[in-house]
């Protein structure tokens, strides 16, 4: 083959993840990174001299919009992907986004917008949809195993209390601190979608009670879990959870039910997937406990460690995507499922903030379908939503005392957890 892809990544504390993919893949060369803290660049530096590679490394992301690359990973703030993707795709670069794909339903359509006037490759990092387990219960419902699907659950329980100062610095802006409870919701819902091959028509939210602990960290919607039950256009009915409850180690849980049989993960033991597969007679059928292998690319994929090998095929895939070649066109992720998956928590946030409300999920592939949100820019993030700003909890926004970021900074400085 010719020269290699030439990828930039932006954002280099998640980005690291790709950084490492990237260094070492057959197909393509981190070419450049960008990131405004310079420790992290830092750290690039010695990631290129251990693998004999150069890479530019730049502060400002307009010196590192400049530079000579294919594509870029946007591993940059989880609620400012959409601005960023839009410009680098339509100056005809190829983009792989982290989570989450879009901050507003009217970015959304941007999104979506660009790629199709761009021409070029959207994926969407998901990598939860990529675990051994996920993966594998994709590849079983494809292959009929288990019927038509009729309910599913994704479940994304993940405490970061103890690690907030290490993931917000202590800026009272932080994406993280801004957030609300059904926002950062893919992890649970990206493998309902893959999974059952489904697209959501329908959300309805929920949210638990706030956890006092958390919001002294500074964290506006205090750690609750946000709740979706979507209904699915083949009328399958899936339940997301995701946020801190409590729970050592994290949850990262799905099941899956269809007509012939059922398939769930193992509660404890992320390794292994239970499959139950119905026979000829009513309620007596084979019960399998299984250990997916991966089955794509196996070889190159077994190099990876990241989030159970997860990490790499999100990368992968994008570049095998863009070279053409079956895999990517496959398994990687496009602007549509992307905007499926993320505008699920968007749109349960509006049914929670309406007393839990079913709310219809657009399909914005189809054009006339666009224009009702268009200008839709109801969010949490004051520099974003203008007039249409959320609160980041039903009952509104607390009062958080600067104090409380000063001491997560402190924290943080002094390389410490919260206790
Ligand atoms: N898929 C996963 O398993 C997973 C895990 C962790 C994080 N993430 C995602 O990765 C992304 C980054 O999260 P994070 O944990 O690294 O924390 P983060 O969002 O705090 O880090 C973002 C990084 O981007 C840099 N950055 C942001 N805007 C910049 C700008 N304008 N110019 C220069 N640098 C800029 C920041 O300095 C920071 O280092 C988020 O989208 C998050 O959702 C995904």
């Amino acid at each position: 083959m010719g020269e290699k892809l030439k990828v930039g990544v932006f954002g280099a504390s998640r980005g690291k993840t790709m950084m490492d993919v990237l260094a070492k893949h057959p197909d393509a060369r981190l070419a450049a990174v960008c990131d405004k803290y310079r420790p992290l660049l830092d750290e690039v530096k010695t990631l290129a001299a251990e693998n004999g590679i150069e890479v530019a490394v730049y502060e400002d992301f307009e010196d590192f919009f400049r530079h000579d690359m294919d594509a870029v990973v946007l591993a940059n703030y989880a609620n400012e992907h959409a601005p960023f993707a839009v410009r680098l795709l339509h100056s005809g670069r190829h983009v792989l986004s982290e989570v989450l794909p879009c901050e507003t339903m009217a970015q959304a359509i941007e999104l979506i917008e660009a790629v199709e006037n761009s021409g070029k490759v959207y994926a969407y990092a998901e990598n939860y949809c990529y675990m051994d387990h996920t993966f594998e219960m994709w590849r079983r419902v494809e292959n009929g195993e288990i019927g038509e699907v009729n309910y599913a659950e994704g479940e994304y329980v993940h405490d970061c209390s103890s690690i907030w100062p290490r993931i917000t610095y202590g800026e009272r802006g932080h994406w993280r601190n801004q957030l609300y409870s059904t926002f950062y919701c893919t992890h649970s819902v990206g493998p309902i979608l893959t999974v059952t091959g489904r697209r959501p028509v329908q959300v309805v939210g929920f949210e638990t009670p706030q956890d006092e602990r958390t919001l002294a960290l500074g964290a506006l919607a205090g750690g609750c879990a946000g709740i979706e039950i979507i209904t699915l256009d083949n009328g399958a009915i899936a339940k997301s959870i995701h946020g801190g409850l409590k729970r050592e180690p994290g949850s990262i849980n799905y099941q899956v039910y269809g007509t012939k049989g059922m398939m769930e993960t193992e509660r404890f033991d992320a390794s292994r997937l239970n499959v139950y597969i119905e026979g000829g007679k009513l309620c007596e059928g084979e019960l399998q406990n299984v250990a997916p292998e991966k089955f794509v690319s196996p070889e190159l994929a077994k190099r990876y460690s990241g989030h159970g090998g997860s990490d790499f095929y999100a990368t992968h895939f994008f570049i095998q995507k863009i070279l053409g070649r079956e895999e990517g066109i496959k398994y990687s992720i496009d602007v549509y499922r992307a905007v499926d998956m993320g505008i699920c928590g968007i749109l349960a946030y509006r049914s929670i903030l309406n007393g839990n409300v079913p709310v219809q999920v657009p399909n914005l592939r189809n054009k006339e379908e666009r224009g009702a949100y268009r200008h839709d820019t109801a969010c949490t993030n004051p520099a974003v939503a203008g007039e249409q700003l959320l609160p980041a909890y039903h009952t509104g926004n607390p009062d958080i005392p600067d104090g409380a970021y000063e001491r997560v900074r402190q924290l943080w400085l002094d390389g410490k957890n919260a206790e």
